[in-house]
């Protein structure tokens, strides 16, 4: 029987690997400029990590991969980020013994159990980081002039900054109540989902994506922020000018998950090439969600980029192009296959990226997969080559072919490495 991969989940293919691995080089390249760690979460967690009673995310409510096994303990795929690394930073009681804020960075597959389209799988990869442990307008702001500037060292283009502010505990119970008064005469105009909102989340049915384009969410009472969130969000916003990030207030951003406090944002493509699922990335403030955990009352910010969405993006750019070469491909015209598989080894000893053919074909057939593989040399070796233990060596860059002596090969190729440095 022939197996296809699981609908949802796909392969990634050596090309796109090229560029996954691109991306995430890059990423540990900014968590090590802004002074990150590299954590790694397991890829299953006690369901109740991510869990949390009167929760209301679609994320939590329909998309988790949770099950049990012999009976025991609920066990849930980890379908995002965030919960896990405060998980990880309570149980190891990171909050004591090091300096705050404690910031971790991930590179981890993630599972949710969504209707699959373009740029939506049931497994991606999230590229995130979670700064837990203090609470500055500073902090926000450097959360998501990371983000943004690694996007922009990809050298995409067509993307636009979102941020808004939830405000902070009080403001957001006030706001809770006020529009539970507002749409509760407006609850049959509600879709489902959001009727279930009305009472535990009021501020999801904001960005509600059957009911966001009725008029009463349009005619909504606005966030009225306490004076103390409201300067907060000011300084935010004054330290992203200071960085030239340019963004634009979306007073209806209130994020998909439930635990965000504070500042929110996100990093939405506006090339047509990502379709429907143009977030490429999402992140807020969380001030409660260290203590719900069963830490100390702490407060933590982060984000997590979609590698796929990105990848996505990076192509309609056409900003992740890259062209496997080789630096040598060794042409055997011997049954022998002794000397040219030695000097094989002693090339890629020398760190020279190498392959030579293994069937012994013909020269033609030979030179040929030298040219698909763009190899920079050909190194060809026939019976007068092993009699006089030499190689010819052919530079595909300037044409010239050359005799030079085994135990020179190296040096030889490096000279002319250096002499056309490309
Ligand atoms: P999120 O908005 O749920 O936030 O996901 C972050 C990003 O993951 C999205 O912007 C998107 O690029 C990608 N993503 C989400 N679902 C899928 C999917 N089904 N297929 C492909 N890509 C997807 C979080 O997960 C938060 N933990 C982010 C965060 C970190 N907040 C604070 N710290």
């Amino acid at each position: 029987m022939a197996y296809q991969t699981v609908k949802g989940t796909y392969d990634l293919l050596p090309e796109t690997m090229v560029k996954f691995n691109m991306l995430s080089n890059l990423f540990r390249h900014f968590l090590e400029l802004y002074g990150y760690s590299e954590i790694k979460t397991p890829v299953f967690e006690y369901t109740g990590v991510f869990k949390k009673e009167n929760d209301t995310s679609d994320m939590v409510t329909k998309e988790m991969y949770t099950f049990s096994v012999n009976d025991k303990d609920s066990l849930t795929l980890r379908p995002e980020g965030t919960a896990g690394v405060i998980r990880s930073f309570v149980e190891n009681k990171m909050y004591g013994n090091s300096e705050l804020p404690v910031k971790l960075g991930y590179i981890e597959e993630m599972f949710r159990h969504e209707r699959p389209q373009k740029g939506r799988q049931r497994q991606f990869t999230q590229l995130g980081i979670e700064c837990i442990g203090d609470k500055d307008p500073l902090i926000d702001a450097e959360v998501i002039a990371m983000g943004y500037f690694y996007i922009k060292t990809l050298g995409l283009e067509s993307i636009k900054v979102l941020i808004n502010s939830l405000g902070d505990n009080e403001s957001r119970l006030n706001y809770k109540n006020t529009l539970i008064s507002y749409f509760e005469p407006h609850n049959e105009e509600l879709c489902t989902d959001c009727k279930n909102r009305l009472y535990k989340n009021p501020l999801r049915i904001l960005d509600c994506k059957i009911d966001h384009d009725k008029d009463i969410i349009a005619n909504a009472p606005k966030m009225v922020l306490s004076e103390q969130s409201q300067l907060y969000f000011e300084k935010v916003k004054h330290y992203l000018d200071l960085l030239g990030i340019p963004y634009e207030v979306d007073d209806k951003l209130v994020r998909g998950l439930d635990y965000y406090t504070d500042t929110v944002f996100e990093v939405v493509s506006t090339n047509e090439a990502s379709g429907s699922q143009a977030t490429i990335f999402g992140g807020g403030r969380y001030d409660n969600l260290v203590k719900e955990m069963g830490g100390p009352e702490m407060s933590g910010i982060g984000f997590a980029i979609g590698v796929e969405r990105l990848m996505i993006l990076c192509d309609a750019e056409q900003v992740l192009d890259y062209e496997k070469n080789l630096d040598c491909y060794v042409i055997n015209l011997n049954e022998d296959k002794d000397y040219a598989f030695d000097i094989l080894e002693e090339l890629r000893d020398n760190s020279f990226t190498s392959e030579m053919d293994y069937y012994g074909r013909s020269l033609k057939a030979q030179f040929k997969s030298s040219d698909r593989k763009k190899a920079r040399f050909i190194l060809i070796i026939g019976e007068d080559e092993v009699k006089n233990n030499v190689v010819t060596l052919k530079d595909t860059l300037t044409q010239a072919q050359e005799e030079v002596k085994r135990d020179k090969l190296v040096e030889r190729i490096d000279q002319l490495m250096e002499d056309y440095y490309v």
